[in-house]
């Protein structure tokens, strides 16, 4: 059966509103074919272009990967090197196809991490898209559960520090709006490649 049957058979109303990707399992991949685990990576690159468009093709609301951990930069510099050279590239190539698809791209964690040529990369590609209506794409890239819930609280402690807000005041909804993933329909299907079963430090609160 071919991919357009297969999506001709779901039953749309069954769908989940928001998936959520750990893209795990790259490197093991790889070495199972005698490869070099960057080959894995490369390969998860176009596996996610799949990915996306079948989000495109069911006109899901959401859909979030974990990309990049705020873990991750503690893997060899080659490594870590070749993963910002993929997420760069794939910016770059998929940004004008993504765009025609409707898609609004979203980033979750920090940022200044990054080298400046990938910040510029993810704000011309928030830019590009910002009025888009269709899936909701979220690249968590430099991504920590509680690295985001040490922000949220640093910019809640700041509004509370200046009087816009009484610490009394703050509920769980206040708070959710200083998260990375504010205005996102909650996580319904939570899926980690590679068979390993823990959350490595992805969407705590949320989860
Ligand atoms: C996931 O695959 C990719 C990233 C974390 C960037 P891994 O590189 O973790 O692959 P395994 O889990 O070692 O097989
Ligand atoms: C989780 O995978 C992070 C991403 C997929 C981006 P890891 O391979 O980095 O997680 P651990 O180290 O196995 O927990
Ligand atoms: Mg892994």
């Amino acid at each position: 059966m071919n991919e357009g049957e297969l999506l001709s058979r779901v039953d749309r109303s069954k769908l989940p509103r928001h998936v959520a990707i750990i893209m795990d399992g790259n490197g093991r991949w790889a070495s199972g074919r005698g490869l070099l685990r960057s080959a894995g990576h490369s390969a998860g690159v176009k596996t996610l272009k799949k990915i996306l468009t079948t989000a495109v093709n069911l006109e899901l609301e959401a859909l979030t990967v974990y990309a990049f951990s705020t873990e991750n930069w503690k893997r060899p510099l080659a490594e870590v090197d070749f993963l910002m050279h993929l997420f760069s590239e794939y910016l770059e190539r998929e940004k004008r196809e993504m765009h025609e698809k409707n898609v609004r791209i979203r980033f979750l964690g920090r940022t200044e991490d990054f080298s400046p040529l990938i910040q510029s990369q993810m704000r011309d590609a928030v830019e590009l898209m910002k009025n888009n209506t269709g899936v909701k794409f979220n690249i968590a890239a430099d991504y920590g559960g509680q690295d985001e819930i040490i922000r949220a609280t640093q910019k809640l402690a700041r509004k509370v520090s200046i009087g816009e807000i009484p610490a009394e005041n703050i509920t769980a909804e206040i708070f959710e709006r200083e998260l990375d993933t504010a205005g996102q329909p909650p996580v319904d299907l939570l899926i980690r490649t590679s068979g390993d079963m823990r959350l490595s430090n992805f969407l705590l609160w949320q989860g």
